[in-house]
């Protein structure tokens, strides 16, 4: 271990997935309403990032908002989108200077023009970065990521593996060595689905905004001592 508690030695991930659940249950916590646990949960993502690349992990990809989401109720929504719009510049700007690319997976015809742009804007800066990745999972869904990515294999008139995979938002990321859930479930919900197919799952019953840099420490210290068979003896 290094003296910052990172791991110094062995298998370090190279990609890292993580749900970040719990913000709507920890602004609860505080009779606060739930969209003050998004701000909270915003906080919380350049610290961990910043210490997943400061240990050597090449990618992250941050569930934010799933399809599913955007059926919840209107008003959690319009905050959700709102969040999006007016911190996605200021979080991500810390790891863009640092040298990091930050990249989308999702159906992001869905937000508004004015989120469109910015998130555009973000994708633009640092476009051939050769640094860290981060990418954002937005309006995502695993099930439609996959019918997409199958969909257009199928049109160039090749359904392989190798065809399909260069058409999930992934082509080209690391392998999806690990994924991370906070807020205690222990599912995936339409995480990844593909992708996950060897990664290792941690799950932790801390809810996001209170997930810190020494958890996440310790799960990389336990990740590299797992034993990954990829189905071998
Ligand atoms: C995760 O926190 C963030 C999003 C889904 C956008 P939740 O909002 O699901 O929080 P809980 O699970 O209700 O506590
Ligand atoms: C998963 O959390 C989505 C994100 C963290 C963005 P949810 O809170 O939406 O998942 P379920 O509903 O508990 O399965
Ligand atoms: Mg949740």
């Amino acid at each position: 271990m290094r003296s910052d508690g990172a791991t110094d030695s062995g298998n370090i991930p190279k990609h890292i997935g993580i749900i970040m659940d719990g913000n709507g249950r920890w602004a609860s916590k505080r009779l606060l309403p739930r969209s003050a646990g998004h701000r909270a949960g915003v906080k919380n993502i350049t610290k961990i990032v910043s210490a997943a690349f400061d240990s050597g992990v090449d990618c992250v990809t941050l569930y934010a908002f799933s399809t599913e989401n955007a059926f919840r109720p209107e008003q959690e929504v319009n905050s959700l989108v709102d969040l999006i719009r007016k911190q996605l510049k200021p979080m991500t700007r810390e790891l863009i200077e640092k040298g990091a690319r930050v990249i989308f997976s999702g159906d992001l015809s869905y937000f508004p023009n004015d989120v469109c742009e910015i998130i555009k804007e973000i994708a633009t800066e640092n476009a051939d970065g050769w640094g860290q990745i981060v990418n954002i999972a937005l309006n995502y869904s695993g099930r439609t990521e996959i019918v997409r990515a199958a969909a257009l294999a199928a049109e160039s008139g090749n359904v392989t593996a190798e065809s399909l995979e260069r058409n999930l938002y992934t082509n080209g990321l690391p392998e999806l060595d690990m994924i991370i859930r906070t807020g205690g479930e222990k599912r995936l919900s339409n995480f990844l689905l593909y992708q996950a197919a060897y990664s290792e799952l941690f799950f932790t019953d801390t809810l996001w905004p209170d997930f810190g840099k020494s958890e996440l420490f310790d799960m990389l210290a336990e990740f590299n001592h797992r034993q990954r068979k990829f189905g071998k003896v």
